[in-house]
């Protein structure tokens, strides 16, 4: 077994819960549900899923910028959910946030040295910062001449590439990326994300790589993991993913068909404060949607289980899918798949009619 260096185990965040002794709070939403995934040192894990399923909820538990409702979370095999004081600071510096947007939390008149040195100053790292500052930029590809300036003088690129910079200050190990290029021309995507596998082979860097672009995934990943309203329902390598996807959802979201409303945000299912159980998350969520949809689906919750070497699929029916062969724009049926798929579809409906 390969040694992971951020592991999820079973992990939830619910929100909105009531205040309940012992947990006996009612209601709230599920964000993520159940979650587990491990990004081992020197790879690229990207998360995908639609708008709203989880993926920052499961970025800023990963680094306990909020806390977690259950499961646990590791960092080279220490628990960062109970993580305190010295430990919790150290944690902290081996893996760090790059965000869609490296300024939206910072103040405009921070020249970017401030900008770049501040983790060194809230770590009280010792040494010349103004050294270690002019370093970074130009391990980015910036003009360490260039620190004296505003966020603002710099096109959307640079600015990546700036907070790209500020994560690399304290030499993290791992860097949580949340859409870090989503924002930017598709040109300039290309560019930082060539600098970013730039750095990643030459620091030795790993990337938990959030991203809805599968384009952006299918160039950065070594592994794909994917969500669906906050549950992890498929992972595996690229390669497994995008050849031979077999949750039907990861299926519908790598087809060239085009989907209605890609980017509506789907709301999460809601828990009526005033149920014990928890009404809207048994079984599979994905089944009204489904091709594949039995009763079971309704009942039953569909575990994560493994269907190849390192590819696990939360699915009752996976296998009872034509096979896929890969297309253009991701993963396509053959003509003759689509109609075996279509006739077994028909004959399973009428077999188990609803
Ligand atoms: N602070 C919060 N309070 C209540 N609900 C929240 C909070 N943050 C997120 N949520 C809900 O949790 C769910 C998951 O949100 P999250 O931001 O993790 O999704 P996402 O996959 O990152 O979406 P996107 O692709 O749009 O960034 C959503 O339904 C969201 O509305
Ligand atoms: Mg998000």
């Amino acid at each position: 077994m390969t040694r992971s260096l951020l592991e999820l185990r079973n992990v939830d965040k619910i929100y909105g819960r009531g205040a309940g002794l012992f947990g006996s709070g009612r209601g709230g939403t599920y964000a993520v549900e159940g979650v587990s995934l491990s990004v081992r040192p020197g790879e690229t894990l990207a998360l995908v899923g639609e708008s709203g399923c989880g993926k920052s909820t499961t970025a800023r538990l990963a680094l306990r910028l909020i806390e977690t409702s259950g499961g646990e979370v590791l960092f080279d095999s220490k628990d960062v959910t109970r993580a305190r004081g010295a430990t919790l600071r150290s944690l902290r510096e081996r893996m760090q946030m790059v965000f869609q947007d490296p300024f939206a939390s910072l103040d405009p008149r921070m020249s970017v040295r401030q900008i770049i040195a501040e983790p060194l100053q809230v770590h009280r790292v010792k040494g010349d910062h103004r050294a270690r500052v002019d370093e970074l930029m130009a391990l980015v590809g910036l003009r360490p001449d260039h620190a004296g300036r505003f966020a603002h003088e710099f096109s959307g690129g640079q600015r990546q590439r700036i907070g790209i910079a500020r994560a690399l200050a304290l030499n993290p190990e791992l860097l949580i990326c949340d859409e870090p290029v989503s924002a930017l021309d598709v040109s300039i995507q290309a560019q930082v994300i060539n600098l970013m596998l730039d750095l990643r082979a030459r620091l030795g860097l790993s990337y938990l790589f959030i991203s809805h672009d599968l384009s952006v995934v299918r160039h950065i990943a070594d592994r794909v993991a994917v969500m669906h309203l906050g549950r992890m329902i498929e992972s595996g390598t690229k390669a497994r993913i995008f050849s031979a996807p077999m949750h039907p959802y990861t299926r519908t979201m790598l087809s060239a068909v085009p989907q209605p409303d890609p980017g509506r945000r789907k709301p999460a299912v809601r828990i009526p404060a005033t149920s014990g159980a928890i009404p809207g998350r048994e079984g599979c969520l994905y089944r009204d949607r489904c091709p594949l949809a039995s009763a079971r689906c309704a009942s039953e919750r569909p575990q994560p289980r493994s269907v190849a070497e390192g590819h696990l699929v939360a699915c009752h029916h996976a296998e009872e899918q034509a096979p896929f062969v890969l297309g253009q724009g991701g993963a396509v049926l053959t003509p003759g798949a689509q109609r075996r798929f279509e006739l077994y579809v028909r004959k399973r409906a009428e077999r188990s009619p609803a």
